[in-house]
């Protein structure tokens, strides 16, 4: 797909299928031709008497404009306004893709529009997306769209900015998206290991991999626990950014990476296993947000870390009741072993620790008990920071990623206690999400700022969500780039 801007005026437009978006008071777009102005109006007073609940197409031939898309913010209920917008762009798309147009206008010239030129691309390229890499039919017809915003010629430098950067973030996360959706035979820890390097390669970061030897030689012992029951030995990933000039925040981002979680020992039943090809969705994130922050550019310093493991039952595997100590000396009783995230995540925690790092948050497909608590609208976050947990719902909030805040009570940490060791690795059956993130707030290191997100209800939807096609969402993504944004400050 094409995408572009330009200033062309509207008499001198030539193309298939020509975009309008209203709102009540018509700030998107400005039309000056009289037939369409007049065409508008009415629509518009019918958008707002709820006469129209569908998208307004029509067959026109005004100049070299073949055809009429008007869409009103009314359609969509729920949602901000940057979100409907995005969510209109992608109908927009999927309209033009059914007609057959290959060429498609955006008008973009109202008082309002240059604000809006981001929400507009990301609706595009992220709805456009889907997972056809299997598929006999691939769609080939998106590839060869060209989309162009035709905006004011006093707004053009400032839009084209926007679309860059709304175009790369997108492709990052789409990549991300590529990633999750990919079966759990084709991306093992060595795979996710080898893509990082690439990545890191092709965008001047800096790679390092921790094998299964030098994983046990520097005691990670979450890895090498979860990682023993399968053929496919875990890995330790770490891509770092360094900005031209050493900051004093250094961020370390820890994305769950386990390429396929299924239970272990502790099997899970066979409904929604599936999903478990997934539970790299942190990790995946965390990639391509490292990716995002190699190419935008950000004035701290970032260390991505992605623990990689598969969690398999098998005659190698851990069982329930196993023990293991990590660096800070917590023994930890492996009661559960489909609670195998919290275990790798520490090995995470350590490596950012060692780093130096000022600020920490983890990314993980933690637990099903948020999704039960939030349902897939939200991720949970926890912390023990305010400030980072607020910048980082406020920074979620600006790119249409929601996060829940939950408590972490001291006293619930009773409920991780055993008569075996310091810690059990699973509570009782209340508050799961709220026993997992006090578990690791057990092992972040001591005076960190640390944030933990629960993205177990966002990061896949099994039918299509908003703009995304159906499967995974890159959920965490735009998040990350954004709160670099904020902590430069
Ligand atoms: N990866 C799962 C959590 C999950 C569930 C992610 C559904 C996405 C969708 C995690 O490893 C897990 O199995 N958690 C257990 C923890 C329990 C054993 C304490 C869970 O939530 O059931
Ligand atoms: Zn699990
Ligand atoms: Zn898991």
């Amino acid at each position: 797909m094409k995408l572009e801007v330009d200033s062309v005026t509207f008499k001198k437009q030539k193309t298939d299928l020509m975009v309008l978006l209203l709102d009540s008071e018509m700030t998107f777009c400005e039309v000056k031709d009289p037939q369409l102005k007049k065409i508008l109006e009415q629509l518009s007073k019918r958008y707002s008497k709820k006469e129209i609940n569908k998208e307004f197409s029509s067959s026109v031939t005004i100049g070299k404009i073949r055809h009429i898309l008007v869409l009103h913010t009314s359609l969509i209920t729920s949602y901000d306004i940057a979100e409907k917008i995005k969510i209109l762009a992608a109908r927009a798309i999927d309209h033009a893709k059914d007609l057959g147009f290959l060429h498609i206008n955006f008008l973009l010239n109202g008082r309002d529009a240059p604000n809006f030129i981001q929400n507009v691309v990301e609706g595009i390229y992220l709805g456009a997306y889907y997972f056809d890499k299997y598929r006999k039919e691939k769609d080939t017809f998106s590839k060869k769209m060209t989309v162009v915003g035709s905006v004011t010629s006093s707004s053009l430098k400032s839009c084209r900015q926007q679309l860059n950067r709304a175009m790369l973030l997108s492709e990052c996360i789409n990549e991300a998206r590529q990633l999750v959706n990919e079966p759990g035979a084709e991306v093992y820890p060595q795979i996710f290991a080898d893509l990082a390097r690439r990545t890191g390669k092709k965008h001047g970061l800096r790679v390092s991999v921790l094998n299964e030897r030098s994983l046990k030689k520097a005691g990670h012992v979450g890895l090498i626990n979860v990682g023993k029951g399968s053929a496919h030995p875990p890995r330790l990933i770490t891509l770092e950014f360094r900005p031209s000039k050493p900051s004093k925040t250094r961020l370390a981002l820890v994305g769950k990476g386990i390429t396929f979680d299924t239970g272990g020992i502790s099997l899970k039943p066979s409904n929604r296993m599936l999903e478990m090809k997934g539970d790299m969705a942190g990790g995946a994130a965390v990639l391509y947000a490292m990716q995002a922050i190699a190419q935008l550019k950000t004035s701290i310093n970032v260390l991505g870390i992605i623990p990689a493991a598969e969690n398999m039952p098998d005659a190698n595997a851990q069982r329930p009741g196993d023990i293991l100590v990590p660096k800070n000396g917590k023994s930890i009783q492996v009661d559960n072993t489909d609670a195998e995230g919290r275990l790798v995540m520490i090995d995470g925690f350590e490596k950012a620790e060692e780093w130096k790092a000022t600020h920490i948050i983890d990314i993980a497909t933690l637990t099903g008990s948020v999704v039960r608590a939030l349902g897939q609208g939200y991720a949970g976050i926890m912390g023990n920071d305010d400030n980072l947990v607020k910048s980082i719902i406020e920074s979620g909030k600006s790119h249409g990623e929601l996060f829940w805040e939950l408590p972490l009570p001291e006293e619930y940490r009773n409920f991780l206690k055993t008569p075996y060791a310091d810690l059990n690795n699973v509570g009782s059956s209340y508050a799961g999400a709220i026993t997992a993130g006090l578990f690791l707030q057990e092992f972040v290191p001591e005076k960190m700022n640390w944030a933990h997100l629960d993205i177990a209800g966002p990061f896949l939807f099994d039918k299509p969500w908003k703009y995304y096609k159906a499967g995974a969402t890159g959920f965490g993504l735009k998040t990350f780039v954004e709160l670099c944004r904020q902590l430069e400050k």
